[in-house]
C-alpha cells in the first residue's frame, strides 16, 4: 500500500494546492520518489505515452498490454505517490464488463492504485461498478484526447454556455458515482474555477486555469524534453531537451578527440 490513498488526496481539497505529473518508466519514478512523500502526491501513467514514448500522433493506438507494462515499470519503484493508470481507448467503451476486467488488470498486473477514465454520464455505470468492486476511479472531462476523432482534433471544450453546463452536469454525476478526483483538461479558466468550486472532490487541471485544486503536466512537457511546439498551457520548468543535445555533442566530441575514456574511466 502506498502512502497516498484516495482519502488523503480528497483531504487536500481546500487545504493546499498540489502538483502531479505523468510518468512512464522507473528512472523517472525514482526521481519523483527521491523528493519524499509531500511534493508529488499522485503520478499518472497516462495513455499520453502513445505520443511521448511511442511517437504516435494521438493516444488512440495505445493497448492494454502497453498500459500494464508501463504501469508495472513505474509501480516497481514508486512507494509513496498514488499510482493512477489510464484505461486506454477501446478498453472500456464496448461494455462495462470489459472495462471492469481491464481495470482489474491495471491493479493486479500493473500495481495501480486506481484508474482514470475519460467521459461523462456515459461512463457513470462503469464508474459505479468499479467503485463497488473496490477500484478508486478518477474522472477525466473536457478535452478528452481519446475523443480527438469525434472532437475534430485537440480543441478546448466547454466554451459555450450549453457545453459548460453539460460538462458541469457530467462532473456532478461522476462525483455522485464515487470518483475520488477529476481531471479537467483544456477548458476555459472560468469553467475550471466553477468545477473546483462546485465539486467536493479535488479537480486536477491541465489547461484549465489556476483555480483548480491541483495541476498535472506531462513529464516531457514540463522538463522541456520536447524540442518542438508545446500546447499553450505548458510551462517548461526545465530545458532538458537542450541539455541532452549539449551532452550528446560533448560526448561525441570527446570520443572523436580521444579524450573519452580517460585514465580515470579505464581499468588498469
Ligand atoms: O494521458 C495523460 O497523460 C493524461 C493527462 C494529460 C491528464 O490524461
Amino acid at each position: 500500500m502506498r502512502t497516498w490513498t484516495p482519502q488523503k488526496i480528497r483531504a487536500l481539497k481546500g487545504v493546499r494546492r498540489f502538483a502531479t505529473v505523468t510518468c512512464y518508466d522507473s528512472t523517472s519514478a525514482a526521481i519523483v520518489e527521491s523528493l519524499g512523500p509531500e511534493t508529488i502526491p499522485l503520478v499518472l501513467i497516462g495513455d499520453s505515452l502513445g505520443m511521448t514514448m511511442q511517437g504516435h500522433d494521438s493516444t488512440l493506438p495505445v493497448t492494454m498490454d502497453e498500459m500494464v507494462y508501463h504501469t508495472r515499470c513505474v509501480g516497481r519503484v514508486l512507494r509513496t505517490a498514488f499510482l493512477l493508470a489510464d484505461l486506454p481507448f477501446g478498453a472500456y467503451q464496448a461494455d462495462d464488463a470489459e472495462g471492469l476486467r481491464n481495470a482489474f488488470r491495471l491493479v493486479k498486473e500493473g500495481g495501480a492504485d486506481g484508474v482514470k477514465i475519460e467521459g461523462g454520464e456515459r461512463v457513470v455505470p462503469l464508474v459505479r461498478r468499479l467503485v463497488e468492486a473496490g477500484v478508486p476511479v478518477c474522472a477525466h472531462l473536457g478535452l478528452t484526447p481519446q475523443s480527438c476523432l469525434a472532437m475534430g482534433g485537440f480543441k478546448v471544450q466547454g466554451r459555450d454556455p450549453e457545453a459548460a453546463e453539460r460538462l458541469l452536469r457530467d462532473a456532478r454525476a461522476l462525483e455522485s458515482a464515487g470518483c475520488f478526483a477529476l481531471v479537467a483538461e483544456g477548458v476555459p479558466a472560468a469553467l475550471g474555477a466553477r468545477l473546483t468550486a462546485e465539486l467536493k472532490i479535488p479537480v486536477i487541471g491541465i489547461g484549465a486555469g489556476n483555480a483548480t485544486d491541483g495541476q498535472i503536466l506531462v513529464w516531457q512537457d514540463f522538463l522541456g524534453l520536447n524540442l518542438g511546439r508545446v500546447p499553450k498551457f505548458v510551462r517548461r520548468f526545465g530545458n532538458l531537451g537542450e541539455a541532452t543535445q549539449t551532452a550528446l555533442n560533448d560526448y561525441a566530441a570527446a570520443v572523436a578527440s580521444g579524450d573519452f575514456p580517460g585514465p580515470a574511466e579505464s581499468y588498469s
